[in-house]
C-alpha cells in the first residue's frame, strides 16, 4: 500500500495519467507513485527519433519497455508522438520533397502496425501551429515539415486513419488552453480539418502553464464545451503547474493546488474530455527543473497539496 489514497482508485473508469520515463524505473518511490495512476504516455520513447534514429531501422525497445511496464500496473497507454519537428531525426531534415513525404508515411504506418490493439489513441502531429497565431485564423509553424511537405497535417491524419482505423487520432499543442490568442487560433486550426473531413478524433490540451499564467476556470470550461460542439474529443495532456517567479511564497502550493483543480473540473464537467495526464510523476524528474515546483509528488515521492486538491476533485464528481 502507498501509504495514501491512490487517484485511480476514485476516477471510475476516468483516464488520469502521467508521463513517464525508464530511466526512473529503478527508484522504488517513483514506481510506488506511478500506482496512483490508471493512464501512461512516455516522455520521450515513442518519438519519432527514439524509434527510427536510424533511416528504416525501427527500434521499439524503449517505447515497448514503457508499455510492458503500464501493463504491469494495469495502466492504460497514450501514443507520443508521430510527426513532430522537435525530437526528429536530422536524416528527416535533410531529405527533399517527395522523400520525406514518404518517410511520413513509412513512419505512421510501421509505428501504427506495430502498436495495433496495443495503444487506442495517439498524438499524430504535435506542435505545428505558430505561437505567434493570435485568433484571427492561424499561422503554420515555419517547421522543416511545412517547408518541404506543406500537406503534411492532412496527409499524416489521412495516413493514420487508413492503415489502422480504429486508432484515435489527435493533435496537440501547448498554449492552446485559453490563456492566449494562440488558444482561438489552435480551435478554427481544429474546426477547419474537421469542416474538410481530415479524420482527426481528438485535441490535446498540453497545459503547461504557471502560477502567474493560469486558465481562468470559466474559460477553460467554455473552451472544452466548444471543442465538444465541433466533436472532438479532449485531453488534458501535459499537465504541469510551474511556480515561476514566486517559488518563494508561502502560499503558493496551494495556489497551484487550486490550478490544478480547475484544470480537472473543467475537463470532467464536458464528456468529450476524456483524458487527463500531467507531464511526470514528481519534481525531481519534471523537464521543468526540480525548483519549480510543477508536478504532484515531492523529492521524496510522497503526494503534495496539488495531489491531495485533484483526489478531492475526483470525491467530489
Ligand atoms: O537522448 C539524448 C542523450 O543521448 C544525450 O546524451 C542527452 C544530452 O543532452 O540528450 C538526450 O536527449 C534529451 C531527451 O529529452 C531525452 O532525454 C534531449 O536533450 C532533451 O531535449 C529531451 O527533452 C524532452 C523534450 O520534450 C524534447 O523536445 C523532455 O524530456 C520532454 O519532457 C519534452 O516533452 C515535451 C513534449 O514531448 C511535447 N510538449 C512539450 C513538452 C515539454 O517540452
Amino acid at each position: 500500500a502507498n501509504g495514501y489514497e491512490l487517484l485511480k482508485d476514485y476516477s471510475k473508469g476516468f483516464r488520469i495519467g502521467a508521463a513517464t520515463n525508464t530511466i526512473h524505473y529503478n527508484n522504488a518511490n517513483y514506481v510506488n507513485a506511478m500506482k496512483a495512476f490508471n493512464y501512461m504516455v512516455a516522455e520521450n520513447a515513442c518519438k519519432f527519433v527514439s524509434i527510427q534514429y536510424t533511416k528504416g531501422n525501427f527500434n521499439f525497445n524503449d517505447c515497448d519497455a514503457h508499455l510492458n511496464k503500464a501493463k504491469e500496473l494495469g495502466m492504460d497507454f497514450r501514443g507520443h508522438a508521430l510527426i513532430w519537428h522537435s525530437m526528429a531525426p536530422k536524416w528527416l531534415e535533410n531529405e527533399d520533397s517527395n522523400t520525406m513525404k514518404n518517410s511520413i508515411i513509412n513512419h505512421i504506418t510501421t509505428v501504427l502496425k506495430h502498436y495495433e490493439g496495443k495503444i487506442d489513441t495517439w498524438d499524430v502531429v504535435n506542435e505545428a501551429i505558430d505561437d505567434s497565431s493570435n485568433g484571427n485564423g492561424w499561422k503554420m509553424r515555419n517547421s522543416f515539415l511545412y517547408q518541404k511537405v506543406p500537406n503534411f497535417i492532412d496527409l499524416a491524419f489521412q495516413t493514420a486513419r487508413q492503415v489502422s482505423p480504429k486508432t484515435k487520432l489527435f493533435y496537440n499543442d501547448y498554449n492552446t488552453e485559453g490563456i492566449w490568442g494562440k488558444s482561438e487560433s489552435v480551435y478554427q486550426f481544429i474546426a477547419d480539418l474537421k469542416k474538410r473531413n481530415i479524420p482527426i478524433d481528438g485535441v490535446g490540451l498540453q497545459y503547461h502553464v504557471s502560477v502567474q499564467n493560469q486558465p481562468q476556470y470559466n474559460k477553460i470550461n467554455d473552451l472544452i464545451g466548444r471543442y465538444c460542439k465541433l466533436g472532438v474529443e479532449v485531453h488534458i495532456t501535459e499537465l504541469d503547474v510551474s511556480c515561476e517567479s514566486s517559488c518563494w511564497a508561502s502560499d503558493v502550493e496551494s495556489k497551484q493546488a487550486t490550478v490544478f483543480t480547475n484544470a480537472l473540473k473543467a475537463c470532467l464537467a464536458n464528456s468529450c474530455c476524456t483524458g487527463f495526464l500531467v507531464w511526470g510523476i514528481g519534481d525531481p524528474d519534471s523537464w521543468l527543473g526540480n525548483d519549480k515546483k510543477g508536478l504532484l509528488f515531492n523529492g521524496n515521492y510522497q503526494p503534495k497539496s496539488q495531489y491531495t486538491a485533484l483526489l478531492n476533485v475526483l470525491k467530489t464528481t
